[in-house]
């Protein structure tokens, strides 16, 4: 299990891994962070193919190519906006996880990246996101042999700390 998991710090648009996830908003619209880094490295062909997807609820996750990406495919997902934890944010961005590694698996994708979904624009806690992510991705690792690596990534050095420590978590 523990080999399965991976973690780096970096630019996750650089990843030649079969799907990296992307931090969407519901509507699949252009959006900053890491949502404008992987549409200019992918060029604009994802954008088309984001709009006739007909947006993603949060919490659910959808598939396109990757374009001009070294990556294959870019998952799509609407992480929760924090609003405080009292709204279900914690079950929403484990839905995030789960459902991104459901499709992943349903396509026979074997490497998916993950940024830490939510924790930018949408300000959830960098250490209770981790923890969440970390949590969701273990279970789903056991119980299925198709994903063979799943790496997360940090863009800040800090936030890569808080991912070791997540990760260090028993
Ligand atoms: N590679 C890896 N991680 C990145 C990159 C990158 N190139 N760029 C940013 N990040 C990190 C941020 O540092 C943060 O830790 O991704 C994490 C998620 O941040 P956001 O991209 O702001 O995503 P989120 O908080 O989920 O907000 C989503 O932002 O772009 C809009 O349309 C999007 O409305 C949606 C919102």
């Amino acid at each position: 299990m523990a080999g399965r998991i991976a973690q780096v710090r970096g630019d996750i648009t650089r990843l030649g891994v079969d799907a990296i996830v992307n931090a969407a908003n519901i509507h699949l619209r252009p959006g900053a962070g890491v949502d404008g880094a992987i549409r200019r490295a992918a060029g604009p062909a994802i954008n088309e193919e984001c709009r006739h997807l007909g947006g993603c609820p949060t919490g659910e996750a959808r598939i396109t190519g990757g374009y001009d990406l070294p990556a294959r495919w870019v998952i799509h997902t609407a992480g929760p906006v924090w609003e405080g934890g009292g709204a279900g944010e914690d079950a929403l961005l484990a839905n995030c996880y789960r459902n991104c590694l459901v499709l992943a698996a349903e396509n026979g994708l074997r490497g998916i990246a993950f940024p830490a979904i939510s924790t930018g624009i949408y300000g959830f806690p960098a250490p209770r996101a981790a923890s969440i992510a970390v949590t969701e991705v273990r279970a789903f690792l056991e119980a299925d042999d198709t994903i063979e690596q799943v790496t997360f990534v940090s863009f800040a050095a800090e936030d890569f700390e808080v991912m070791a420590e997540a990760l260090a978590q028993p």
